[in-house]
């Protein structure tokens, strides 16, 4: 299933995400992704079955598997086949779906990773209740996003500006998403420390 609000965007985006991405990461989001990065390397453990939504062109897959000989199970899924066809060389399973509805079954997973996709839901709230339904209890969802934080730089000003006018993402209410994912059946949500106009939080099912 597809029907995301920005997937005809990332069709097109494929060829080209990536240069605009690693810009992005540079001047505006790269302390929030750093944080991602290292909380999901730490929870990961040998054998862990990890769920990356949203999976682009396999960028954070890519990082996670770099020196790790923990054996993980992925699975990677994207509305965007364009960008699911980036991710050929990467060891998992390709799935080509909608985060709103998941096609796995309930506690699948044992960490969930969503980074930089929250924000192109008009609603987030029926993405948030499915990563909860398919990560097991005693599982975590690891997320980062764009959000509503100031900027530390005009350079990250101006990106932000872009990504919201180009239609690709919207900047989220931060604290109001630690309410969501509460409301979605979060046991516990930990805000991670880090500056920029983004934030990276971990939700324990
Ligand atoms: C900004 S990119 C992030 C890609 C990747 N996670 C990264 O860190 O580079 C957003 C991705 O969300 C995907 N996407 C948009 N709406 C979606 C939906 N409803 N379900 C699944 N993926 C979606 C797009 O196709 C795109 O690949």
């Amino acid at each position: 299933m597809t029907g995301a609000e920005t997937s005809g965007i990332y069709e097109v985006a494929a060829r080209t995400y990536s240069q605009s991405h690693a810009r992005w990461l540079r001047f505006a989001g790269g302390e929030a992704q750093c944080a991602f990065e290292g909380a999901v390397k730490v929870l990961m453990r040998p054998g862990a079955r990890v769920l990356d939504v949203a999976c682009g062109i396999g960028t954070v897959a890519r990082r996670l598997l770099d020196n790790s000989d923990l054996g993980i199970d992925l699975t990677l899924l994207d509305s965007a086949q364009n960008m699911l066809d980036h991710c050929t060389d990467i060891p998992a399973v390709r799935v080509n779906g909608c985060m709103k509805a998941l096609p796995f079954e309930d506690n699948s997973f044992d960490i969930l990773t969503c980074a930089w996709g929250l924000e192109t839901q008009r609603n987030p709230c029926p993405a948030l209740a499915e990563f909860v339904r398919v990560t097991r209890p005693g599982g975590q969802i690891c997320l980062v996003f764009c959000a509503d934080r100031p900027a530390q730089s005009w350079i990250a000003s101006l990106l932000r500006h872009r990504v919201s006018r180009s239609g690709r993402g919207t900047f989220l209410d931060h604290l109001n998403m630690k309410r969501l994912a509460q409301d979605a059946g979060a046991v516990r949500v930990q805000l991670l420390h880090c500056s920029g106009p983004a934030a990276a939080m971990i939700l324990h099912v």
